[in-house]
């Protein structure tokens, strides 16, 4: 049996972050990863990080209270104000440390790191990297890990937690290499998994973020939160809708209809392209389907980002460009880009307090598959990045602490029986000549959700949508793997992401059939506005083998009365 203190389970951002924090500590801190640390989808990160540095003329007055109020009103006033005050109070703190461990920020003339304008908010607070923000970010934490002997194992898969129901004991992983099963004890176990974008069709989201491993959390009777609040991000090309980031249009970049007309004039007056996400998603959307969209990709509309000159954009935004050229054989510094809304962040997650830690004893979770909640309904572009080294730090600090707090022992049999019972389930997978194939159900699955429960959502749809979701679970049941070799058996691994993604589905359509409001990004078209008096409130989602058992808890307001969102 393998044994650390504390595993993390994902080598993203907010894991290394996480683990660095605990490892620091003195706790033996091992990270479990489905890749290569360096491989994760925190590196596809380009836009940037947000931080009231109030380093520019233009965002002299910037403080972290100010970007605490942007959070709060483009969380649509469902996220906790507490914790979006710890978000942008430790966010100077966290970037200059980022900045002495090396990252190479894009700055200034007199030095001091640059910040470019993203959408909600009242200042540029963004600080990036040019436009690779999330990879640079992601080798200098690796660096970190490397440093203070973080142990990586790379290649494993979690498959469960090993639970007595009072407290968790470890986990049980597969070794994609040689497709061992093996137990790990750990008095600490940290899901730092990121996002859950392949559920959907459309989304701007790696291979690896299927989001199975919320279900791995899930399953073991940890909560999701606000698992009905997916964020569509605005721009990302048509075909394989790879992200555009934000920042295209903090640089001046436009979006423009058919008609040649800067639409976001009718929705955002003031704001224009730099509204909140939700907000500009929504714009695209009902100019595609009213008919002032182009045709390609079954709809787009135009990131025209040429008047920023050549030099601008070689400088700023370079990656975009290449992505252009080798995805779609257009150099943006010529011709717009054609883009269109892709399923991007889920604001929900498991769920957590402030510090990561979730109700079930010696489980934390940190970064995009937590609900903290500093996101509400809405995210702001750039506080994603934010919230990976914000709460990873608080995390790993907080499990470190737990560790070496606690007095009980890890039950080896615990883990014992977790593992029989995996073992179990996988050779059961492994011999199956079920009729079901995992090519079939998870395209259904995706295309399901993309069509029925995407940026504009109504009742009718959804109820469609859980009803297959349902039924897809059912066949899951029967489902064939063709593969029956024991190493890198992707076709095993895919299985099982299946089954847990389908459990993460079921909980995404079920709290969004009952969400009878609009706010954030759950707008629906049978229930128009937001409803504070029933709706503001976090759903809790609990897993039941027949679908998720829903109930609410309070959101917590420090300093800001819910109001209408203008911008
Ligand atoms: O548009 C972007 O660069 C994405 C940033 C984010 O999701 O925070």
């Amino acid at each position: 049996m393998l044994k650390h203190q504390v595993i993390v389970i994902g080598g993203g951002l907010a894991g290394l972050r996480a683990a660095v924090e605990s490892a620091m500590m003195g706790v033996d801190t091992a990270v479990l990863s489905l890749l290569y640390p360096v491989r994760s989808h925190s590196g596809a990160a380009q836009g940037g990080i947000n931080a009231a540095l109030a380093n520019m003329e233009e965002c002299k007055d910037d403080t972290p209270t100010r970007h605490a109020y942007d959070t709060v009103k483009g969380s649509d006033f469902l996220a906790d104000q507490d914790c979006a005050e710890i978000l942008t109070t430790d966010a100077p703190k966290r970037i200059y440390e980022l900045e002495h461990w090396g990252v190479p920020f894009s700055r200034l003339p007199d030095g001091r790191i640059a910040q470019r304008p993203f959408g909600g908010a009242g200042y540029p607070r963004t600080c990036y990297a040019s436009d690779k923000t999330g990879l640079y970010l992601l080798h200098t934490l690796n660096e970190q890990a490397v440093k203070h002997k973080v142990q990586v194992y790379n290649e494993w898969a979690a498959i469960s937690l090993a639970s007595d129901g009072k407290q968790n004991h470890g986990l049980v992983a597969m070794n994609l290499q040689t497709g061992e099963i093996a137990s790990f004890a750990a008095d600490a176990v940290l899901f730092a998994v990121g996002g859950a974008g392949r559920i959907f069709k459309r989304t701007s989201n790696a291979m690896q973020s299927t989001g199975y491993c919320l279900g791995v959390a899930y399953k073991a009777g940890v909560p999701l939160k606000d698992m009905e609040f997916v964020q569509f991000h605005p721009t990302t090309i048509i075909g394989t809708n790879i992200l555009m980031t934000e920042g295209a249009r903090g640089e001046g970049g436009y979006l423009v209809n058919n008609q040649g007309e800067r639409f976001m004039s009718k929705y955002a007056p003031k704001a224009m392209e730099l509204a909140p996400r939700d907000i500009v998603s929504r714009s695209i959307q009902t100019e595609i389907n009213e008919g002032r969209g182009f045709p390609e990709g079954g709809g787009c509309m135009h990131l025209d980002i040429r008047h920023l000159g050549r030099e601008k954009i070689l400088e700023r935004l370079p990656g975009i460009r290449d992505i252009c050229i080798s995805f779609l054989g257009i150099d943006p510094i010529d011709k717009p880009i054609p883009i269109q809304p892709g399923q991007h962040f889920i604001m929900g997650g498991i769920d957590t307090d402030k510090d990561g830690s979730t109700i079930l004893p010696g489980v934390f979770a940190s970064g995009e598959c937590a609900a903290v909640s500093v996101h509400g309904a809405n995210r702001l572009g750039g506080n994603s990045l934010l919230e990976c080294v914000v709460m990873g730090q608080r995390s790993g600090a907080a499990a470190a602490n737990y560790v070496k707090g606690k007095s009980s022992a890890i039950k080896e049999a615990v883990l014992n029986d977790a593992l029989k019972k995996s073992t179990s389930e996988v050779e059961q997978l492994l011999k199956s000549n079920g009729k079901e194939r995992l090519v079939n159900l998870r395209d259904s699955m995706a295309q399901t959700m993309t069509d029925k429960v995407g940026v504009f959502r109504d009742g009718k749809a959804m109820s469609e949508a859980l009803a297959t979701i349902q039924e897809l679970r059912k066949c899951y049941r029967d489902i064939g793997v063709d593969a029956k070799n024991r190493k890198f058996n992707l076709d095993l691994l895919r299985t099982i992401e299946l089954g847990g993604m389908l459990d993460v589905a079921e909980a995404i359509v079920a709290g969004a059939v009952a969400r009878q409001e609009s706010r954030g990004a759950h707008s629906r078209l049978d229930f128009k506005t937001r409803d504070d008096v029933n709706w503001m409130k976090h759903t809790l989602a609990h897993f039941t083998p027949d679908g998720a058992r829903l109930e609410y808890e309070p959101v917590t307001k420090t300093k800001w009365e819910p109001e209408e969102r203008k911008y």
